[in-house]
């Protein structure tokens, strides 16, 4: 991808949600702030990979590319005796990936001049390169990604700003009664393709706003005048409270939103995931920009109560998601007219949709410096 021209950032989103504009449309919309974004949030955020249950025995591996279309960084995620490591998939002699198919092995090889490496990326041999003067240096081995997990799910940095532990700190603290280590591995993949602009995914879903317009089914499960935005660092969490009758969480004594009928846990994980939690286990909203006017969005659930499934306001994801792209596909289209602009926001219910507007707009300020991922130490887990 070439580096982005010199944009500037010349609006500002107030602190003050009463008097504060929205994003302007041309962020959503021109190709080169596609690709700011794309260098200067996406690039040192944390981001969902893949889940670890593939990833049993010693020299299991699977090869993952980080975002394709927007990092395009091909990554390499596998077991190294009781280590899960994710590694460069690059050569380091000339660039070829080293790792095409998910396979198992005890050492990794290059198919292109025969470069070996441990499974840990240190470089073993060299075939051809006797005589090379200062040859290998630490820059040859293949480079650590730093990782980490929660329950099953793995996440990824190319060059984290934060830990991963401070960014799911608030899911921690709200679900840790949950037997995260128990998760089933991931039951269903399901991938939709929407037209129009990732952001605006994202922001449809950081109000519930328009659940009783856009949702009439779930807005049958939810008592959504309970609706709750809580804003962390980096994370939104909206409540879901449940209708007499629906079901709910039984949430301990000492929980913060204890005595609350809770239907689901809706965590907004800047900028790209979601996790939604429910009674009957976990849905991962993977948000995966394409261009300009096209996401993938990849839904995973993983489970631990089977009973529970088709109950609630997690039960009819697919429908919820239609109804959720015919209203995101059509402000796509209104914001590529040239009459809207800006548009100002619900202070009782657009909060979280003003935070991460204000998170993208402060990261886009930053001037861009050298984001080449450095070779770090692997992280250890969260919950698992
Ligand atoms: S590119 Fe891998 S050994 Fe040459
Ligand atoms: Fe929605």
């Amino acid at each position: 991808m070439s580096a982005p021209r010199q944009l500037t950032v010349d609006w500002t989103i107030d602190a003050n949600i009463r008097r504060a504009e929205t994003l302007p449309s041309k962020v959503y919309r021109d190709a080169d702030w596609f690709r700011a974004l794309g260098e200067r949030v996406l690039a040192p955020s944390w981001h969902y990979l893949t889940e670890s249950t593939a990833l049993v025995d010693h020299g299991a591996q699977v090869p993952l590319t980080l975002l394709p279309g927007v990092l395009d960084e091909p990554l390499l995620l596998l077991r190294d005796h009781d280590e899960l490591r994710c590694l460069s998939n690059v050569c380091t002699h000339r660039g070829k990936c080293i790792v095409e198919q998910p396979t198992r092995s005890r050492s990794l090889r290059c198919g292109y001049h025969g470069r070996r490496f441990a499974l840990d990326g240190r470089v073993l041999a060299a075939p051809g390169f006797d005589g090379a003067r200062g040859f290998p240096t630490p820059r040859d081995n293949l480079a650590q990604v730093a990782h980490g997990q929660l329950g099953p799910m793995v996440f990824v940095s190319l060059a984290p700003e934060y830990e991963l532990d401070e960014l799911l700190a608030p899911v921690v603290e709200r679900t840790a009664f949950l037997p995260w280590d128990a998760l089933s591995g991931a039951t269903e993949h399901v991938r939709y393709e929407v037209a129009a602009n990732w952001m605006l995914y994202n922001d449809n879903y950081l109000e519930g706003f328009h659940i009783p317009f856009v949702h009439p089914g779930l807005a049958k499960a939810l008592e959504i005048g309970a609706y709750r935005t809580l804003l962390f660092d980096r994370v939104v969490l909206q409540l879901g409270i449940a209708k007499d009758g629906e079901t709910a969480f039984e949430l301990p004594d000492e929980h913060p939103d204890a005595g609350q009928r809770v239907a689901a846990f809706y965590f907004f994980l800047f900028p790209a995931t979601m996790l939604n939690v429910y009674p009957w286990g976990v849905s991962l909203n993977q948000v995966a920009p394409l261009s300009p006017e096209r996401t993938a969005v990849r839904f995973i659930s993983f489970v631990w109560n089977r009973e529970l499934v088709l109950r609630g306001a997690g039960a009819s994801l697919d429908t919820v998601e239609q109804e959720d792209e015919a209203v995101v596909e059509s402000v796509a289209l209104g914001l590529r007219g040239r009459i809207y602009q800006r548009g100002r926001y619900a202070p009782q219910h657009e909060q979280g949709l003003h935070h991460v507007h204000r998170l993208l707009t402060e990261m886009l300020e930053r001037p861009l410096d050298d984001r080449n991922p450095q070779p770090s130490a692997p992280r250890g887990g969260l919950l698992g």
